[in-house]
């Protein structure tokens, strides 16, 4: 056997040296590197080599313990003989290596390599290598693995920000007409460079809406940036905003930083909650959207910036400026165009069409295959207030996916919290209607005209004193 098996060696020895690409010292001793070789096969362990028929030719012993094969037996004959569901007559077709596979025999795991050994690019036979691996080992590859694929996910996840490319116009949602006028106007909107800003209640889509103009806009190509004003604390605001100078405070870096103004150069910035921002930070901020220049944490030289600005905010800024707790000058600087998204429970009408959005979602990302909802349920999603809007729609939905049997999503799914204090059903009387349609309208009549009555009378063409009996009626 040993003989035998010396031989082979020597023959691929001889055969690796006649390939072009390997490397072979031909001055060396020829048994030196024999044994070299030899050691080489050893040293890979688990390992065989078979002829163009899948023939075993070389069996190291690891390889004929580990796999329960004898040695003896196997010389000659097919590899499928031994090992079921063998890959190597694949390779030997097919002329491509695999990597990596994992296979189970007699309670072990292996990771296994083979490769196909060429000559003249005719496939002569191919090497099959085994690593026995404990479930240990597979679990410590398995986490680190998993650990890449998180890694991979937070830069993608980075890289689809500053690339802006998740939402285009076609993402916005909706039949009812006052979404789809704002939807008209975000094309000529995104025309301008004008700074826009978004409000709205949480979950109404603002986001969406700043992707989408940053997508029709010619800027499309450039960087999407975006920054929550709240989630960060003042003194990192204005580093990560403006960027800074190497050694200009304790922890910087070393070379300094590029600010986010400077990396959505030629793009689009979006800074949301923008009602969190401090005095100090705002009136920093309006001189940015004046002069298009920022300069950086300790540095005198400001440096020039083409940037699109959008704000967003869920809360009532004009009512803030009035309460002194947001700059009057950087109010009006950063309402240049201002766009309301208006709350979900003001266009049910949209949710049928969201309700079907979501189901396509859900279906793909937890491949299911719902195919709808029962009418029960539909007129429960349309009977409910949504606070949280259409992000809260959609976390009902993905639960009621979780609770789901058989294809049709029915409202006892939901699980929607009942009629209470806080989280009253709308009542669906044509009275309640038009009183909530009444109240909608003077609010945003009251919000156009900075909250003078008399022109939002006018507005609303109806009688000054009417309008103060509506007001007082609807606790306005
Ligand atoms: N018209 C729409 N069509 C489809 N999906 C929408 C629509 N509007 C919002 N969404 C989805 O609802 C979720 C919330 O939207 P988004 O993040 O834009 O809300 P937001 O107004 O920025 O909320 P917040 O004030 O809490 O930040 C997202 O998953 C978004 O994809
Ligand atoms: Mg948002």
């Amino acid at each position: 056997m040993e003989i035998n098996r010396k031989n082979i060696v020597k023959r691929t020895w001889y055969y690796m040296e006649q390939r072009k690409g390997y490397i072979v010292d031909s001055h060396r001793d020829p048994v030196l590197i024999q044994r070299m070789m030899e050691q080489a096969l050893v040293a890979l362990g688990e390992i065989c080599i078979v002829d163009d028929a899948g023939r075993y030719l070389y069996v190291s012993d690891e390889y004929a313990k580990s796999m329960d094969v004898s040695i003896e037996d196997a010389m000659g004959k097919p590899i499928s003989e031994f090992i079921d569901n063998t890959d190597i007559p694949n390779v030997l077709k097919t002329g491509r290596p695999t990597k990596g596979v994992i296979y189970r025999r007699n309670g072990r795991s292996f990771w296994l390599n083979r490769f196909p050994i060429k000559e003249d690019g005719k496939i002569i036979g191919a090497v099959g290598q085994a690593m026995m691996t404990d479930d240990q080992e597979l679990d410590r590859l398995r986490s680190q693995l998993g650990s890449l694929v998180k890694e991979l996910n937070y830069y993608k996840e980075k890289y689809r920000q500053s690339a802006g490319k998740r939402h285009s116009v076609s993402s916005v949602i909706t039949r009812s007409e006052g979404m789809l006028a704002l939807k008209e106007t975000l094309f000529t909107v995104a025309r301008t460079r004008s700074t826009v800003l978004l409000t709205g209640e949480s979950g109404t889509g603002k986001e969406v809406f700043a992707n989408a103009i940053h997508d029709l806009s010619p800027r499309k190509d450039k960087p999407f940036v975006k920054l929550n004003c709240a989630a960060i604390p003042d003194h990192l605001l204005e580093a990560e905003l403006f960027g800074y100078e190497e050694g200009s405070f304790t922890g910087a870096l070393k070379g300094g930083k590029i600010g986010d103004f400077e990396a959505a150069d030629g793009g689009t910035i979006l800074l949301d909650e923008v009602d969190s921002l401090t005095p100090g930070m705002q009136s920093k901020l309006l001189r940015v959207i004046q002069e298009r220049e920022v300069k950086k944490v300790g540095s005198t030289k400001p440096t020039p910036v083409d940037v699109r600005f959008i704000f967003a905010t869920n809360k009532n800024l004009f009512k803030l400026v009035k309460d002194g707790q947001f700059r009057e000058d950087f109010y009006y600087r950063i309402n240049v165009i201002s766009l309301e998204l208006p709350p979900l429970r003001e266009r049910l009408e949209d949710i049928p069409l969201l309700a079907e959005h979501f189901i396509r979602k859900l279906n793909a990302e937890l491949d299911m295959e719902i195919k709808g909802m029962t009418p029960e349920a539909l007129s429960l999603l349309e009977s409910y207030q949504w606070p949280g809007n259409i992000r809260e729609l959609e976390n009902y939905m993905e639960r009621a996916f979780n609770f789901a049997q058989g294809d049709l999503l029915k409202a006892e799914y939901f699980h929607l919290p009942v009629a209470d204090g806080t989280q009253k059903l709308v009542s669906m009387t044509l009275k309640n209607i038009r009183q909530r349609a009444e109240e909608t309208a003077i609010k945003r009549a009251l919000k156009i005209t900075n909250g003078n009555k008399k022109e939002a009378a006018e507005l609303l063409e109806i009688d000054r004193s009417l309008l103060y009996d509506k007001i007082k009626l609807y606790g306005i």
